[in-house]
């Protein structure tokens, strides 16, 4: 018993300084491996947030994470990885429409900031999935993203690197690698990328505190907070994360009478959910043109007036965006018109611009390992 516990401490030792004396070696930059600089600390992010799930990333599995991210052998041809659809100085976006899978196919919706994961309840446009371990990997299977549908040959093309089997030993103990942990890993990255730090947040006018006087907001951007709240801009794109939260996270907002992309409604076949969409965050929304599932707006100007004057009646949307019957106080079968003055509307598109978060963007532990 002594001698086996003697020996398994042994080999985990002489394991361990091989381990170190390559990490020292392989961390230097060989073929195409990734610099990978393992004093980021990503953990201490997600403590800040105070979250509940924060036990759920440490730096090691992170930094694999990141590696994955950006590496283009995730897909079928070697020619796109995650980031390129979610591109860090767009706020983990894309700048067009539809983006290019690796085959030069188009996605068919728009790509979405994927920042403040940590406590989100649903993800994509229709919420299909609701755990990231797991929807991490759908994109590398997807035949228009990735195009990788077998996990064996993903696992082989990763073994074969001369550094993956060593950042899973970091992160999970073992050279072993599965899909499991390529979820995990990825997940951990995305979980790290917590943003808060925006002028917003520095006035405190998002949660609490609308149409505070606080100096650091400009007069525009001041009354913009108030006309967020005034026009229940705030009902829906609730909460710190300016999202949708609990079962007020998907509406229809009205942008069809007749959606050619059904949304939820697709995925469920339940009518009364034609032309709903999850309710995305606003935080950097300013980086994160174009606008809507399908980018069919190109600025912020157009999405507000799309609310001022431009939703669509139809028989699915959303109360909150339905003009209301003045004597009984229930919604009518109209839409809402805001009737902002051009200064509202100036004013509302300033505050959103206060939403961004300048050091995400440009934070080297979310960059792109691979380059330099
Ligand atoms: C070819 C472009 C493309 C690639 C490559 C890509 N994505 Fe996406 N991503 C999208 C699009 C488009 C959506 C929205 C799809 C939808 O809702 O149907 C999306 C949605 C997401 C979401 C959901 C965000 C939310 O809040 O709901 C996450 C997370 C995500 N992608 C992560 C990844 C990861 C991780 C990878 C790499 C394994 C990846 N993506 C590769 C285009 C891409
Ligand atoms: C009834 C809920 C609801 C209300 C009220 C609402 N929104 Fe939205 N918002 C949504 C949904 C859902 C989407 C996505 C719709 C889609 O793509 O089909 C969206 C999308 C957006 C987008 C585009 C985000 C992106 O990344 O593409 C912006 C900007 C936006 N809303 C701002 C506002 C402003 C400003 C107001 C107030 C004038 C407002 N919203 C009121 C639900 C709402």
């Amino acid at each position: 018993m002594k001698k086996i516990f003697l020996i398994s401490i042994l080999t985990a030792a002489i394991g361990c300084s091989i381990f170190v004396a390559c990490k020292k070696h392989e961390f230097q930059k060989r073929d195409d491996a990734p610099y990978l600089d393992d004093s980021y600390d990503y953990e201490a992010a997600i403590s800040a947030t105070g979250s509940a799930n924060q036990g759920k990333v440490t730096n090691a599995g992170a930094r694999l994470g990141r590696a994955l991210f950006y590496d283009t052998k995730l897909s079928k041809n070697n020619a796109v990885a995650c980031a390129s659809c979610h591109k860090q100085d767009l706020a983990f976006a894309d700048n067009v429409a539809f983006s290019s899978g690796f085959d030069g196919g188009k996605t068919g919706r728009n790509s979405m900031s994927i920042i403040n994961a940590l406590d989100a309840k649903g993800f994509f446009w229709d919420n299909r999935t609701q755990d990231l371990n797991d929807m991490v990997l759908q994109p590398i299977r997807h035949q228009i993203e990735m195009g990788l549908e077998s996990s064996d040959f993903l696992i082989t093309k990763l073994k074969a690197t001369s550094y993956y089997p060593m950042l899973f030993h970091d992160a999970f103990g073992s050279t072993e690698i599965t899909k499991e942990l390529v979820g995990k890993a990825m997940a951990q990255f995305i979980f790290s990328m917590v943003t808060g730090n925006t002028k917003a947040d520095q006035a405190n006018v998002i949660i609490g505190g609308w149409n505070t006087n606080s100096s650091i907001l400009t007069p525009d951007e001041r009354q913009g907070s108030a006309i967020f709240q005034n026009k229940g801009c705030a009902g829906c794109h609730a909460g710190n994360n300016l999202r949708g939260w609990n079962d007020l996270s998907f509406a229809n907002i009205g942008l069809d009478y007749d959606y050619p992309d059904k949304g939820m409604g697709a995925l469920t076949a339940d009518a009364s959910q034609n032309g709903v969409f999850k309710i995305p965050s606003l935080r950097n929304v300013a980086l994160t043109a174009p606008y809507m599932h399908d980018g069919r707006y190109a600025t912020l100007e157009q999405v507000v007036e799309h609310y001022n004057s431009g939703i669509i009646y139809n028989p699915t949307l959303s109360p909150q965006l339905k003009k209301m019957d003045p004597i009984t106080y229930q919604p009518m079968n109209e839409a809402v018109k805001m009737n902002m003055s051009d200064d509202d509307k100036r004013c509302l598109v300033a505050f959103l611009k206060t939403l961004t978060d300048y050091a995400l963007i440009t934070d080297p532990k979310f960059s792109d390992p691979f380059k330099k």
